[in-house]
């Protein structure tokens, strides 16, 4: 618990205010609430965040408000072992993109999922410029290359999904790949979601700038 808000008061555990930033507890299914808001402990926090357009993925954003701002204090400062180390994103998503960002305080994870070893398939849906035809379909699923590697990247699944639009699956996460394997094949990334992370799907109720635990049949999803 951040030392910060327990000292000022913001904090009860078990019903009663506890300022004391020393005070130790049992915390396997601690209730406590901050500022008025319930909370369960969690050894680890994972969770999703439906990232809006016009926010940076960095704790040090540039130009636009970070993506941390949308989250709780005590998912931003989490203590593990000792030390405070918030929650951090698992790959980074665009300023403009928007969609399903997983966040975590658990290092193990983070390396799973961003690993090229796993292949986790992340599906975007892509706005473009000019119409699709089935000849950039092709030379998405065939492979292009792109100016940092001379190896092609591939989709492993791509498909129109409308006159200026399309399904597009990757296993991996180079630098501002999308759009860079879009312009690739003579078309322009106009619009940029990310709908699914393996088997997880963004919940439609899950409004933008809205963020939610992942439960147990989440990460199952995300295993599987
Ligand atoms: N590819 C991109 O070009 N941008 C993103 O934000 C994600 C994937």
């Amino acid at each position: 618990m951040c030392s910060g808000l327990v000292q000022q008061g913001f904090v009860t555990v078990q019903g009663h205010s506890c300022t004391d930033a020393l005070a130790e507890f049992e915390p396997e299914g601690l209730a406590y609430t901050v500022q008025g808001v319930p909370w369960v402990y969690q050894a680890k926090a994972y969770v999703m965040l439906h990232k809006p357009a016009g926010t940076e993925c960095s704790q040090k954003p540039s130009t636009y408000p970070s993506i941390y701002t949308l989250l709780p204090p005590p998912l931003r400062q989490r203590p593990t072992k000792g030390a405070v180390q918030g929650v951090q994103a698992v790959g980074r998503l665009d300023q403009d993109t928007t969609g399903l960002l997983l966040l975590t305080d658990d290092g193990a994870f983070i390396h799973r999922m961003a690993s090229p070893r796993h292949h986790v398939p992340k599906v975007y849906e892509v706005g473009t410029k000019h119409p699709v035809d089935a000849r950039q379909v092709q030379r998405l699923l065939d492979g292009v290359v792109l100016d940092d590697d001379p190896k092609p990247v591939r989709a492993a699944a791509c498909a129109a999904t409308g006159e200026c639009a399309l399904r597009l699956t990757l296993t991996e996460g180079k630098y501002h790949q999308v759009k860079r394997m879009v312009a690739a094949v003579g078309n322009r990334v106009e619009v940029l979601h990310r709908s699914r992370i393996g088997s997880l799907a963004l919940p439609p109720d899950l409004a933008p700038g809205q963020w939610r635990w992942l439960d147990a049949s989440d990460l199952q999803a995300l295993r599987a």
